[in-house]
C-alpha cells in the first residue's frame, strides 16, 4: 500500500528533494534517486540521548523498526565518561539516577549491573566558599530536615509533576511565584543550598518561577537523597549507551543532522539527513523528536506556524561539566560555591557550583554554570581554574589547575515566563503530541532525570505511538483529530 502511494507522489518528491538540496552544497544528481540512500522505516528518532536511545530500543522490542538520528559521534547526550590515564572511569554528566521501573529495566536489558550511591557520604566533606574571592562562607542556619520536610509536603500536594506538565487548570498560583517568594512563603531558607546544588544548570534560580525547581528537584530525587540513588556499578554510565549503540547497530546515524524535512502527507513523513556517507533520505510513518525544541534547533524543520509561536517561546540556560586536576585539596574534601553577600548565599553566575571529588585523588568534577551567558570554551576553562586558584586565598596549597575533560551541554534547561505558564504554554506544548506525525520527549517535555524520561517516554509510546501505529497497520484509526485552524 505504502508503495503505490509513494508512487502516486513521485513528482511532488522530486520537487521537494530539488529544493531541499538547492538549500545546501551538494549535487542534486546523488542522493534521493538512489535506492540505497533511501532509509524506510516506522520510527524516526531524531536525537540519541537518554530519551531518543530508550525510545529506539523499546520501539524494536516493541516489533517496530526504526532509525535514530545523532549529531555526536556517540550516543548518550548528556551522560559523559571519562578514564584517566589507568583506565577508571568516571562520569562528569549523568552520574546517579533515581530508581523507577524503567531503570531496572533497562539496564537489566543489557545485563549491566546497578549499585546503590548514597549522596549524603559526598556531601558529608562540604566547605563552602565564595569562588570569586575564596572568602570561607559559613553553612546555612536553620533547621534543615523542618525545611525539607516542608518542601516535600508541597511535592506531595503536586503529583502531577511526578508525570510531566499536565498542570491543573488554573495554574496553582504557588507553583507561578517566583522561586525566592515560594522560600519566603514556606519558610524554605535552610534547604536553599540543598535544593541549589542539586538543581545546577538552571541559572537564576531564585528568579525561575517555582514549578521549574519543584520539578527538578522532584519527590523522586527527594527519595533518592534520602534513601540512596543507583548508578552503573562500574561507574561508566556510558556503558549504558555503548551497549545500546551495538545493539541498534545499523539502525542509527552517528555524526548526522536533519537537513530538510516533509510532514505534508499523512502516512510518510520525509527526513533528508546530512550523514558521513553522504545524504539519506529517511521515509518513516512517524516522527519522535527528543532534542531541545528550541527554533534554531529545528532550523531544517518543515515547522507549521503552530509549532514555531509554541517553539518560539522557550529561552534556555547553559551548563558545562569538566573533570579538573586540582592538586592540594584535602582528601574527601568537596567545595561548594557560595555567594558571600548574595540571598541565601546563592553562588554567583558564571561560576563553578561545585568541585566534587571524583574519587581518585586530585581529580573533580567541576559543574560550571552560566545562567543565560553563550560562554566561549576558554572562558568556561578559564573561570574553573580561576575559581579553583581562589582557594589559595582560603589556606589550601593548590597546585596549577589542570582541565582533563569539558563537555558543554548547552541549552540545557529550557524553560518560560510564569505568564506564559499561567496562560497555558505547557497545555498548548502538550497538544502538539502527534500534530502531523511528529510525537516529543526529552528534558524540555518533562524534567531533567534520565529515569523520569525514560518513564515519560515509555507512557509516550505505549500511549500514542504505539497506538498510532497499530490502527494504521490494521486500517482502523479514527480520523485525523487534531488540527484545528492554524492560529
Ligand atoms: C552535567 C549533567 C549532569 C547530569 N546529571 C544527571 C544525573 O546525575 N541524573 C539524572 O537523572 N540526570 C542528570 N542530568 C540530566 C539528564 O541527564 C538529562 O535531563 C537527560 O539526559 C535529558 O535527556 P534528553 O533525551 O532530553 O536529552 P539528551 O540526553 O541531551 O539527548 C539529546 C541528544 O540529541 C542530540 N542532538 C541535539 N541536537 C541535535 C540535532 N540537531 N540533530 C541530531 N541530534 C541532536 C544531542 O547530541 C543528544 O545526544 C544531568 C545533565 C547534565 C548536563
Ligand atoms: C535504589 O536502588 C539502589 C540499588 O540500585 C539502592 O541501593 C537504593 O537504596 C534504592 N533507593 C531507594 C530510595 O529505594
Ligand atoms: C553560542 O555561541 C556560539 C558562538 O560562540 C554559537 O555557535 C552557538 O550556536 C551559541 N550556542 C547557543 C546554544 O546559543
Amino acid at each position: 500500500m505504502l508503495f503505490s502511494i509513494k508512487a502516486t507522489r513521485l513528482a511532488a518528491l522530486a520537487a521537494w528533494l530539488g529544493l531541499a538540496f538547492s538549500r545546501s552544497t551538494f549535487n542534486p544528481e546523488v542522493e534521493g534517486k538512489d535506492p540505497s540512500h533511501v532509509i524506510t522505516r516506522n520510527v524516526c528518532i531524531i536525537g540519541g540521548g537518554a530519551s531518543g536511545t530508550y525510545a529506539a530500543v523499546r520501539l524494536r522490542q516493541l516489533g517496530h523498526s526504526v532509525i535514530l538520528i545523532e549529531r555526536d559521534d556517540h550516543l548518550g547526550g548528556h551522560t559523559r565518561t571519562y578514564y584517566d590515564p589507568a583506565g577508571r572511569p568516571i562520569d562528569y554528566g549523568v552520574w546517579v539516577y533515581s530508581n523507577n521501573t524503567e531503570l531496572f529495566d533497562f539496564f537489566g536489558h543489557f545485563n549491566i549491573p546497578l549499585t546503590g550511591l548514597d549522596f549524603t557520604r559526598i556531601t558529608q566533606g562540604t566547605q563552602r566558599f565564595d569562588l570569586r574571592t575564596g572568602q570561607r562562607v559559613p553553612p546555612p542556619s536553620g533547621d534543615l530536615v523542618d525545611a525539607m520536610t516542608r518542601y516535600a509536603q508541597i511535592l506531595l500536594q503536586h503529583p502531577y509533576l511526578s508525570d510531566g506538565w499536565d498542570l491543573p487548570d488554573p495554574v496553582p498560583e504557588d507553583l507561578l511565584l517566583p522561586f525566592h517568594a515560594f522560600i519566603e512563603k514556606y519558610n524554605l531558607g535552610p534547604a536553599v543550598e540543598i535544593l541549589t546544588l542539586y538543581v545546577q544548570g538552571l541559572g537564576d534560580i531564585l528568579h525561575y518561577p517555582a514549578v521549574y525547581i519543584l520539578k527538578y528537584f522532584s519527590l523522586e530525587v527527594a527519595l533518592g537523597i534520602q534513601g540512596g540513588f543507583s548508578t552503573s556499578a562500574s561507574r561508566a554510565n556510558q556503558e549504558l549507551y555503548s551497549a545500546a549503540r551495538q545493539e541498534l547497530d545499523g539502525d542509527v546515524l552517528l555524526s548526522s543532522t536533519v537537513l530538510g524535512m516533509d510532514r505534508s502527507y499523512s502516512d510518510m513523513q520525509r527526513i533528508l539527513v546530512q550523514t558521513p556517507s553522504g545524504k539519506k533520505l529517511i521515509e518513516a510513518e512517524k516522527i519522535i523528536v527528543t532534542i531541545p525544541p528550541l527554533l534554531r534547533s529545528l532550523q531544517n524543520f518543515d515547522l507549521d506556524s503552530r509549532e514555531e509561536s509554541i517553539f518560539g517561546q522557550f529561552d534556555n540556560s547553559y551548563y558545562y561539566p569538566a573533570v579538573v586536576d586540582i592538586p592540594g585539596i584535602p582528601n574527601g574534601v568537596q567545595i561548594v560555591n557560595r555567594g558571600a553577600d548574595t540571598p541565601y548565599n546563592v553562588p554567583v553566575l558564571p561560576g563553578t557550583y561545585v568541585f566534587t571529588p571524583s574519587g581518585i585523588q586530585d581529580l573533580f568534577l567541576a559543574f560550571f554554570g552560566a545562567g543565560d551567558v553563550n560562554m566561549t570554551e576558554n572562558q568556561v576553562r578559564e573561570t574553573i581554574c580561576d575559581n579553583a586558584l581562589q582557594l589559595r586565598k582560603a589556606g589550601f596549597d593548590i597546585g596549577e589547575p589542570k582541565i582533563l575533560a569539558y563537555a558543554n551541554h548547552s541549552p540545557f534547561q529550557l524553560f518560560v515566563s510564569a505568564e506564559a505558564i499561567e496562560d497555558g504554554f505547557y497545555r498548548d506544548l502538550y497538544s502538539l503530541q502527534g500534530h502531523r506525525n511528529t510525537y516529543y520527549t526529552g528534558a524540555a517535555w518533562h524534567a531533567h532525570s534520565s529515569t523520569a524520561l525514560w518513564k515519560f517516554t515509555e507512557r509516550l509510546l505505549q500511549e500514542r505511538v504505539m497506538n498510532d501505529l497499530n490502527c494504521e497497520e490494521s486500517g482502523t484509526c479514527p480520523g485525523d483529530p487534531e488540527d484545528p485552524e492554524d492560529p
